[in-house]
């Protein structure tokens, strides 16, 4: 029977989470879908999206309990305790970025554990995988756009200098040099928002493919030539390990550009395994005092040696940052992209007879990690 999917959207409890999976724009969207959507009092308002807002859209606002109370898909941007679920319909979805690879009692992967003891479909949506159709409904690409300009943005923040050259009636001051290390989504935006500031920009990446998107952008690629294991593209567009020589190779590069870097934003992550370490302490020790490093990569373990999640550490006058949490920082932006990601996948499978989302192989095999009370997604059985 169709239009009878009850949504829930919770508030985030994750310590530093801002974001919520549902704006007004989405809520309204799923109801034109036939479905009712319930959300949480207070779910967006360090989003700056007021209850009143969500109402306005046609949502239930509620407390938690009455919330999820029926709810057939809950929506996430993290993963709700199972604590929280205990009303929803049996075998309901929870469609939210998982943290399947997490570890500790409370990580991801334990929650899963527990979604699947519970009967639960869990849909892990950073496992989307990359092909064309599945661009709009990709989180990881639209939080990391977001998080590459705003490590830019607050790097320049705690950087001393300006980073546009400036000819005044006082003097010359020269342009900041920035260097973006992996330039997937994150490193591309950094790129063209620390040109845009005026930075004069270089960047390199594993992947080979990067180089003349690099250029295209008016930076300068600093590349590793003539070493084995340079085209270090794995499946689906992920960077993979590299060979040892490529690693010494690469250090040996870098060593010498950073040492003349004032900005450096590293975004390098291999999925499912601790970032690799870029950047060491006796390369930071070469840098200029007053340089900035802002690590997207310190939540995954840190490209860089020395950096801590949250804090700004400063070794040999370099001021060490990053985020464990950077779209965070942006959450009205980060909501309402995630938001959309979250509305362009249930939507584009929306079955208009069965009145819910009907997934394909395709695209629910890879983001199912649970199913009938068991694990069922590959990634995580291997
Ligand atoms: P990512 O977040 O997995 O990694 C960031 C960057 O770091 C990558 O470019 C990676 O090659 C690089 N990297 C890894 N190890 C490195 C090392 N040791 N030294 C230097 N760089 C290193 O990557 P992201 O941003 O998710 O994108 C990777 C690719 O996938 C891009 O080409 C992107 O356009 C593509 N993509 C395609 C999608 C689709 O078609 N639906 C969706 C998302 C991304």
């Amino acid at each position: 029977m169709a239009g009878n999917q009850r949504l829930a959207v919770l508030q985030e409890r994750a310590s530093g989470e801002t974001r919520v999976a549902a704006t007004p724009e989405t809520v309204k969207k799923f109801i034109a879908l036939g479905a009712s959507v319930a959300v949480e009092a207070g779910a967006g308002l360090a989003a700056s999206i007021a209850d009143a807002d969500y109402a306005a859209a046609g949502a239930e606002v509620g407390e938690a309990a009455a919330v999820v109370a029926g709810a057939d898909i809950v929506l996430g941007v993290q993963g709700p305790d199972m604590a929280l679920l205990a009303g929803v319909k049996p075998g309901a979805w929870v469609v939210a970025g998982l943290d399947p690879f997490g570890q500790g009692s409370n990580g991801g992967r334990a929650r899963v554990e527990a979604y699947a003891a519970a009967g639960l479909e869990a849909l892990a949506m950073e496992f989307m995988p990359r092909i064309t159709r599945a661009q709009s409904m990709d989180i990881l690409s639209s939080q990391s756009n977001l998080a590459g300009y705003k490590a830019v943005v607050d790097a320049a923040g705690a950087y001393g200098r300006a980073f546009p050259m400036m000819m005044t009636a006082a003097g010359t001051i020269s342009a900041a040099k920035a260097f973006v290390m992996g330039v997937g989504v994150a490193g591309l935006q950094a790129i063209a928002t620390a040109r845009r500031l005026g930075a004069q920009v270089s960047a390199t990446d594993v992947r080979s493919a990067t180089r003349e998107q690099i250029q295209s952008l008016g930076a300068k690629p600093i590349f590793v030539e003539n070493v084995a294991g340079i085209e270090g593209e794995g499946a689906g567009g992920y960077a993979t390990e590299m060979s040892p020589e490529y690693q010494a190779a690469q250090a040996e590069l870098v060593s010498a550009h950073v040492a003349r870097q004032d900005i450096v934003i590293t975004t390098a992550l291999i999925p499912g395994r601790a970032a690799p370490r870029l950047i060491t302490d006796a390369q930071i020790a070469t840098m200029k005092p007053g340089s900035v490093i802002f690590d997207l990569a310190v939540a995954q373990g840190g490209n860089v040696e020395g950096s801590v999640a949250d804090e700004i550490v400063v070794r040999h006058g370099v001021k060490i940052m990053g985020y464990s949490n950077t779209p965070a920082h942006l959450p009205a932006d980060a909501s309402a992209l995630f938001a959309r990601n979250l509305y362009n996948f249930l939507s584009a499978f929306w079955d208009k007879e069965a009145g819910k989302p009907v997934l394909d192989a395709e695209i629910g095999d890879a983001v199912r990690l649970t199913q009938g009370g068991t694990v069922v997604n590959g990634r995580l059985l291997a």
